[in-house]
């Protein structure tokens, strides 16, 4: 039977979850893209979703409240007692309306069948003049291919990404959005060396049966690593689209 992402997740999240604490600073860049658009704006309670193992309160700054909303349970063994967290899917949060002020979305719309009812979602959980951030692989990049390519043909699971593309920012403004900003940003992964760089993504990507150079060559060949300052920095892109809810 053909598994859903969240049950694929399920069986993932603690390859993910390993890779994330191996190498707690590779994404930096991606977790401050998504935040830097709400960095001056007000204290207020920040939605995560889908939220993986809530990485993304570790950026937060104080007056800042954070929930985490994810439908794979096994994203929350490990868990700092004071976070806050919903075993939900995301077109389906169990809050009011209105609670939220901020929704940060990072690398999980591709998994998602519906963006409609994610974005519907996403405007019944905002207050009026909230803000929302996405954040996620645009199709036709270099992450799309290696993803949908190389990932899809090394993970027992498979990887089978919808990605970012002409009818997001359409779908996200008939949900009751403003668009504000809308591009692709270069967010690189950042290692001390090439081996924990195959480390990290073969176990972020559930392609354990890879070493660890079969990986990091595969994703210097794809994707490509910039090695100026010495240490490798992988070129990842994502497209962020900021948007306020009207
Ligand atoms: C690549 S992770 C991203 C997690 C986190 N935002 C991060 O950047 O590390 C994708 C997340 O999507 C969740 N997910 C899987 N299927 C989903 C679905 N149908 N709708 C929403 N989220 C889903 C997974 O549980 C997982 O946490």
């Amino acid at each position: 039977m053909f598994d859903t992402y969240a049950e694929i997740f399920e069986k993932r999240a603690h390859e993910y979850h390993h890779a994330m604490k191996a190498s707690p600073r590779a994404r930096d860049a991606e977790f401050n893209a998504v935040l830097d658009p709400i960095r001056d704006a007000g204290p207020g309670l920040v939605c995560d979703m889908p939220s993986g193992g809530g990485y993304l309160a570790d950026y937060l700054w104080p007056g800042m409240d954070y929930v985490a909303v994810d439908p794979a349970t096994d994203f929350f063994v490990e868990w700092p007692t004071p976070r806050r967290r919903l075993v939900a899917e995301i077109t389906k949060v169990p809050l009011a309306v209105g609670s939220a002020d901020y929704i940060v979305s990072l690398a999980g719309l591709h998994h998602e069948p519906s963006l409609e009812r994610v974005f519907n979602e996403m405007h019944r959980l905002l207050r009026t003049g909230g803000r929302v951030v996405l954040a996620d692989v645009a199709i036709d990049t270099p992450p799309a291919i290696f993803l949908n390519g190389f990932v899809a043909a090394n993970c027992p699971l498979g990887h089978d990404g919808r990605f970012l593309d002409g009818d997001t920012r359409p779908a996200l403004e008939a949900a009751g959005f403003t668009v504000v900003d809308d591009r692709l940003m270069e967010v690189p992964w950042s290692f001390d060396g090439l081996e924990e760089a195959g480390e990290f993504c073969r176990h972020l990507f559930g392609m354990t049966a890879l070493t660890a150079g079969e990986t990091a060559e595969a994703m210097g060949r794809e994707i490509g690593f910039d090695m100026a300052t010495g240490r490798p920095q992988l070129g990842w892109v994502l497209r962020r689209i900021v948007a306020d809810a009207r």
